[in-house]
């Protein structure tokens, strides 16, 4: 037999529900919704400005919490999300995508058994980070149709132990955009309890209902949270995986503790690539957001005429919905009929889930993707009934 040499914290996780329905799509030639990229290339001045910036010799290493130019971008542009005073020197580390910002947040918070609160459905890197920092996640459930945050929930898993609450919020993969009342209600809680909240941002530009409200913006949080962000989705940008943290020096110290030593520096032409993303201004938001909101109507139109219970999203570029009405066991059954059959592939939830049958009802579906590729897609829908 084949001995496992995974440490024993990591052995639950196994190979993400990503990489595995990636390949299914592949196996089986078809449309991928699953995993969450894009089929298209981010602006055509932000390639030129990592370019130039090879070509122009910034090759060997950025400094440890990113190159200036980029930090500075950064500041201006969380200032004036926030209203905050951002120093880019002392507020700003840049990392590589938004999962090493989340991995390096918790690696350098948690001493061993400390506890995170985490909403479920969750981001499947959330589990893992929190184990790898030696610490114990405990979840709250948010549920459709609305997926809100229960206030009440959130106080009863308090502990002694509580050190943080991870948020997302665009919420990938319910599309949840919190409301000013669950942001003023966690942000009582984190100050009563002296809890940081580490806050991922990534889908801040991909709202189509309320706004997006950052949680450091309210009332005593900017000292107690570590805001991150990414170029991934906002700028069309998954491979370059340039992320950054924005938090006060204290917290800007936890996440560079850990940050240092796992990647130390993050690639340099691409940080003057994205430097010149976020110099782009508010045309480019406006588009991002008008060609998402098409995207997303086009496919929950789809998905409700073949049959589904769509839960339309408020934000973020995914769509939650209730398979049942097609008679499946699970989700997993589903999607694998879905992508051998029907030629879609979409991705199960359970594995964002601490308990798995809790997502047994819902698939999530991608609209990252172009138009025709997304009218294919409902095209092969028509299969599903047939
Ligand atoms: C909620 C959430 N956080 C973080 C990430 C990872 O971002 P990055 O690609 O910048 O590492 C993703 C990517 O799908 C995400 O959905």
């Amino acid at each position: 037999m084949c001995r496992n040499h995974v440490a024993t914290r990591l052995q639950p996780f196994g190979e993400t529900v990503f990489a595995t329905w990636s390949r299914l799509s592949q196996q089986h030639g078809a449309v991928n919704l699953g995993q969450g990229f894009p089929d298209f290339d981010g602006p055509p001045d932000v390639i030129e400005a990592a370019h130039r910036a090879m070509v122009e010799g910034h090759n060997q290493y950025a400094p440890m919490p990113g190159v200036p130019a980029l930090r500075q971008a950064v500041a201006l542009d969380f200032g004036a999300a926030t209203g905050l005073a951002v120093d880019p020197d002392a507020d700003v580390t840049v990392t590589a995508g938004c999962s090493e910002a989340i991995a390096a947040s918790l690696l350098g918070l948690l001493n061993p058994g400390d506890e995170v609160i985490v909403f479920e459905p969750f981001y499947d890197s959330y589990p893992a980070s929190i184990a790898m920092g030696g610490g114990v996640m405990r979840t709250v459930t948010t549920r459709p149709p609305l997926f809100g945050i229960d206030l009440d929930a959130v106080r009863a898993a308090i502990t002694a132990r509580t050190r943080a609450i991870l948020l997302n919020t665009p919420h990938n993969p319910t599309g949840h955009v919190a409301s000013r009342e669950e942001l003023e209600g966690l942000a009582a809680i984190a100050r009563d309890h002296d809890l940081v909240v580490i806050a991922d941002e990534v889908y801040d530009r991909i709202v189509f209902e309320g706004r997006h409200l950052p949680i450091a913006s309210m009332d005593g949080m900017w000292e107690r949270t570590i805001t991150l962000r990414s170029m991934a989705k906002t700028f069309s940008m998954t491979g370059w995986k340039i992320g950054w943290a924005v938090a006060p020096p204290p917290l800007t110290a936890v996440v560079r503790a850990a940050h240092q030593f796992m990647t130390y520096a993050i690639a340099t032409p691409l940080q003057y690539g994205a430097a010149a993303a976020l110099g782009l201004g508010d045309a480019y938001y406006t588009q991002l957001q008008t060609d998402y909101l098409a995207r997303r109507n086009l496919l929950c139109d789809g998905l409700e005429r073949a049959g589904f219970g769509v839960h339309v999203p408020a934000g973020t570029y995914f769509v939650m919905c209730d398979h049942t009405p097609f008679g499946f066991a699970n989700a997993e059954a589903f999607c694998q009929h879905l992508v051998e059959h029907v030629g879609i592939a979409a991705i199960p939830p359970g594995s964002f889930y601490g308990d798995p049958a809790d997502g047994r009802d819902l698939v999530r579906f991608a609209f990252c993707k172009t138009i025709p590729v997304l009218e294919e897609a409902i095209r092969r829908l028509g299969r599903l009934m047939g």
